[in-house]
């Protein structure tokens, strides 16, 4: 296949890229807004520009990891994030081709005590949510045979994100207060990577949403403890904080855990936890240093 992958200087592009070295049964185009090394300039809110890469490039699938990931800006800046993260969603789904697209847990309210699933009923709380939930309803208004992974907590060895952070504060500082009362699965862009590739591996095209995260749960507490322990960050005190304490400017969910079943039964799979993975990334971290 002729794959065009959008957003691919951000965590998950990043990840698909290493990827497809692995996979060299494709041909692919990486693409982002901004030009950088072996990634070329393609903007998913300009359809005129979408339409010619697509033809030019005979492509058979998109896979789009673009979009606007900044929870806070999004409060202040609805108009770019709905085009990017909505309106974008009917010009991807327009081309005829397949697409795989990316959507999140912050489409629920993150106010139930049991994992998700795909059939439950929607509730976006931040202007984020509510534009990716508006992208997922416009692809599959125009692309009905789509595919959505809906992911949560995703880190990377590319890019600014929470493992990174956290590595970074534990150095500089003595203590840290982090919140313990907000429950989720961390996930490593590498796993979510794989899965997109099992997907598109697979022998029969499963259209549909599904969830896909790491395995197991945590707090973001927690999760800062296990980053410390194996990132060997040892002078640090982490202290558990309410979410009240941290003053949030948008509202975070205190429960966005996602049931895996469907995807796991469709494409017979097994999931790493979040722990075996978080691993992963460091020990990658630790060579890239
Ligand atoms: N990060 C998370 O914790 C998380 C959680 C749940 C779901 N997700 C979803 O997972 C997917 C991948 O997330 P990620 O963390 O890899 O995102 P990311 O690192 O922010 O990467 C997104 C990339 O898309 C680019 N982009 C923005 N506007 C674009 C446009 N108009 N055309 C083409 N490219 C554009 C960005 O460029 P600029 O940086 O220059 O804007 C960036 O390189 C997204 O769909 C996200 O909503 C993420």
């Amino acid at each position: 296949m002729n794959i065009l992958i959008t957003g691919s200087n951000g965590q998950l592009g990043n990840e698909v890229r290493t990827l497809s070295a692995k996979h060299p049964n494709h041909r692919y185009f990486f693409t982002d807004v901004i030009e950088t090394d072996g990634v070329s300039v393609l903007d998913i809110t300009d359809n005129k520009a979408v339409s010619a890469f697509v033809q030019a490039n005979a492509i058979d699938l998109i896979i789009n990891c673009a979009a606007y990931t900044n929870v806070d800006k999004a409060e202040d800046d609805e108009a770019t994030a709905l085009k990017i993260n909505a309106e974008a969603l009917t010009v991807l789904g327009s081309q005829g081709v397949k697409v795989l697209h990316i959507s999140t847990d912050y489409v629920f309210s993150g106010d139930e005590h049991i994992p998700c699933r795909e059939t439950d009923p929607v509730a976006p709380r931040t202007v984020y949510g509510h534009t990716k939930y508006e992208g997922e309803k416009n692809l599959l208004a125009v692309c009905p045979e789509a595919v959505i992974l809906r992911t949560a907590w995703l880190y990377s060895s590319f890019g600014n994100n929470f493992v990174k952070t956290m590595i970074k504060l534990g150095k500089e500082r003595h203590e840290l207060g982090v919140v313990f009362d907000q429950i989720g699965t961390p996930t490593y862009a590498a796993d979510l990577a794989w899965a997109i590739f099992t997907v598109i591996e697979s022998k029969v095209w499963h259209a549909g949403i599904y969830h896909f995260t790491n395995e197991g749960v945590c707090s973001w507490y927690d999760f800062t403890l296990a980053i410390h322990e194996l990132a060997g960050v040892k002078n640090c005190h982490v202290r558990p904080i309410l979410s009240e304490e941290y003053q949030y400017k948008t509202p975070r969910p205190h429960y966005s855990v996602l049931d895996k079943s469907k995807f796991k039964k469709t494409f017979g799979v097994e999931i790493p936890h979040w722990e075996t993975s978080l691993r992963r990334c460091i020990d990658v971290l630790n060579l890239s240093d």
